[in-house]
């Protein structure tokens, strides 16, 4: 079929419809540390190998101009204090982050009929941990951090690949250093939800929520 040639701009998907009926999400068997059972989900994830990039997530901002925004970005390390993604901080996210360092991001595993949604604050990662970050990506995409005025309009592609190979030519053989506008972001969560689709739409979602440093509540909600 030639997709250029569908002139009438309307689809109805009504008919698009699934039984969700892999797992469950059982308050008794789940981890008390939300991180580890974000750990435990991931894992199973990846070990289903039914999905090309586990680790794509979509971070959602608030904007400078009062819109939220959602994108997806790589999710490149977890830890007990949070999620690391990154990114070039003159970037529209990361000029929405220094204003509102409130964030969700958001997994979708459609293979296991998961779904986990965070909120959290981001701050930005230590400069050393940025820096070897940095120094382990292929050079390809070293450069391509470093000539990026990621977000801002751009002239043709064509000015983006001279830039490209310009920095080429008067960095080879050389070391490169981390530019300071790209580097990670840490999101501490402050709570995150944990869906698991489920027959007949009655879903599991299990959210937990800090309560003071330390703690987190647990409770059901509706699906
Ligand atoms: C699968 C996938 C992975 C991506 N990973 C990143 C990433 O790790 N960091 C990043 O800055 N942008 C990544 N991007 C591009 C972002 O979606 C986005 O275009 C870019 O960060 C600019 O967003 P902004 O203008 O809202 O700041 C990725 C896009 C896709 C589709």
């Amino acid at each position: 079929m030639n997709f250029n040639e569908i002139h009438i701009m309307q689809k109805d998907l009504g008919n698009y419809r699934r039984s969700y009926e892999k797992s469950a999400l059982d308050e008794a068997t789940i981890k008390e540390n939300p991180l580890e059972q974000f750990q435990l989900w991931f894992y199973q994830v990846e070990a289903s190998q039914g999905i090309d990039e586990p680790n794509a997530m979509t971070v959602s901002t608030l904007g400078l101009d009062g819109f939220p925004k959602s994108r997806v970005v790589l999710l490149k390390k977890f830890t007990h204090e949070g999620f690391i993604f990154f990114t070039n901080y003159n970037s529209e996210k990361g000029r929405a982050i220094a204003a509102h360092p409130q964030v969700c991001l958001s997994f979708y595993w459609p293979n296991l009929e998961r779904q986990v949604i965070i909120k959290g604050r981001a701050e930005k990662l230590a400069a050393n941990l940025s820096d070897g970050y940095f120094e382990s990506r292929p050079t390809g995409s070293q450069l391509g951090a470093m000539v990026s005025p990621q977000s801002e309009v751009v002239a043709s592609r064509d000015e983006l690949e001279k830039a490209l190979s310009a920095l080429e030519e008067r960095s080879r053989g050389k070391a490169l250093e981390r530019p300071a506008h790209w580097g990670g972001y840490l999101v501490r969560p402050v709570s995150l939800e944990f869906w698991q689709g489920r027959p007949n739409r009655l879903h599991d979602r299990i959210r937990y929520a800090l309560e003071g440093d330390l703690s987190w509540r647990v409770e059901r909600l509706a699906p």
